[in-house]
């Protein structure tokens, strides 16, 4: 299949781009779509053919569930039941938003959105051009980030290109996404509710509207079971190795020069140490300042896969400090390190 990649104004989509990717989602095709979050590959989430293709695509388990993204308030129908009280107070504050809410599942929803769970993830994104095609499909669109299983999420329309050239029939760029981590997952179909993902919605955030919020922790084992879907470890890491630092600035240069000495590395650095490790010959890319937790949120993903395509033996990275975003940069490294943490005294 020849992909076709549009370029697209973020902030006033060009109907006719939007028309022709509505036409490939009426088709059954799957079209990729800028979120503010990452990429989501979108397909309709009523018709199960084009819902299959998604899977097949991205090369993903069909045990790994959906999201369902809406345009309207209104789009939920046939898609959640029996709403709970406190999802139109979250919907209002968070909406359109990147905060994924877990609701009771319609009965007649497609079981392969859900993975034959009873629970639907449904989030509404602040991206002109997703709501854009939303709207222009009169469906909701089921939506997963659009990159191979196991990949990082993607945050430009090249990433996408990389992952999905000759799988799918559309991409329209809109250039780099404005969060650059996927949204945060909250499930409020238990009580207390309970935080599966961590993103840019943080838990105090959600604790402000739900009261007390539980965060579910990760899974340590990637040969156990998952506790829910989407919480193995190994989901974001990149080919190559990743070592996780914990500790103060100076603690991670020391480790840093010590793994320098030893290995061809990628030092993924803050600012603050650039000058630092060019004094001293370590090949670096830089996510932002230290203290610009925004800044390192949207480099992440584009930052890990460019050093891993760069063929080194090891990426080194710090824990960036701090709350909001910087929680969810820390899961996602975590991740990518499979688990293993270096803490550095
Ligand atoms: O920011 C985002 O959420 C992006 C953009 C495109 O919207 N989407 C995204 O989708 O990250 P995906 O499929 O890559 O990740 C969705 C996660 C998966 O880990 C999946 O297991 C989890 O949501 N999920 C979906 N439905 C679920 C459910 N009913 N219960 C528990 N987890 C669920
Ligand atoms: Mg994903």
């Amino acid at each position: 299949m020849k992909t076709v990649l549009r370029s697209i104004s973020a902030t006033r989509p060009y109907h006719a781009h939007i028309a022709a990717a509505a036409a490939h989602i009426a088709a059954g095709d799957l079209v990729a779509m800028p979120t503010e979050t990452v990429y989501g590959l979108a397909a309709d989430a009523h018709n199960p053919t084009a819902v299959a293709r998604i899977f097949v695509a991205k090369g993903r388990p069909t045990t790994d569930p959906l999201i369902v993204h809406i345009a309207d308030i209104a789009q939920l129908a046939g898609v959640a039941a029996d709403v709970p009280a406190t999802f139109a107070l979250l919907a209002e504050t968070f909406w359109p938003g990147p905060l994924t809410i877990l609701l009771p599942r319609h009965p007649s929803l497609d079981r392969q959105i859900t993975a034959g769970l009873d629970t639907v993830a449904v989030r509404m994104p602040a991206h002109p051009v997703a709501l854009a095609l939303i709207r222009a499909c009169g469906t909701p669109l089921v939506a997963p980030s659009a990159n191979l299983f196991s990949h990082p999420s993607p945050t430009t329309g090249l990433h996408v290109m990389h992952d999905l050239d000759g799988r799918i029939a559309m991409v329209l760029d809109a250039g780099p996404c404005r969060i650059g981590v996927e949204s945060t997952i909250v499930d409020i179909t238990q009580s207390p509710a309970r935080i599966l993902r961590q993103g840019d919605v943080s838990a105090e955030q959600l604790s402000t509207v739900l009261g007390e919020v539980q965060i579910v922790t990760r899974t340590i084992d990637v040969t156990q079971a998952a506790p829910a879907p989407g919480m193995l470890l190994k989901h974001y890491a990149p080919r190559t190795p990743l070592m996780l630092l914990r500790g103060s600035a100076a603690a991670v240069r020391r480790s840093v020069v010590k793994a320098h000495a030893q290995k061809r590395i990628i030092w993924l650095c803050y600012r603050e140490d650039e000058r630092f490790a060019g004094m001293r010959g370590i090949d670096t890319m830089c996510l932002g300042s230290a203290t610009d937790s925004a800044h390192i949120a949207r480099s992440l993903f584009a930052a890990l896969r460019a050093a891993d395509a760069e063929g080194y033996a090891l990426i080194v990275i710090a824990e960036p400090r701090g709350d909001g975003v910087a929680a969810a940069v820390r899961d996602r490294l975590y991740r990518a390190a499979e688990g293993v943490v270096h803490t550095l005294t």
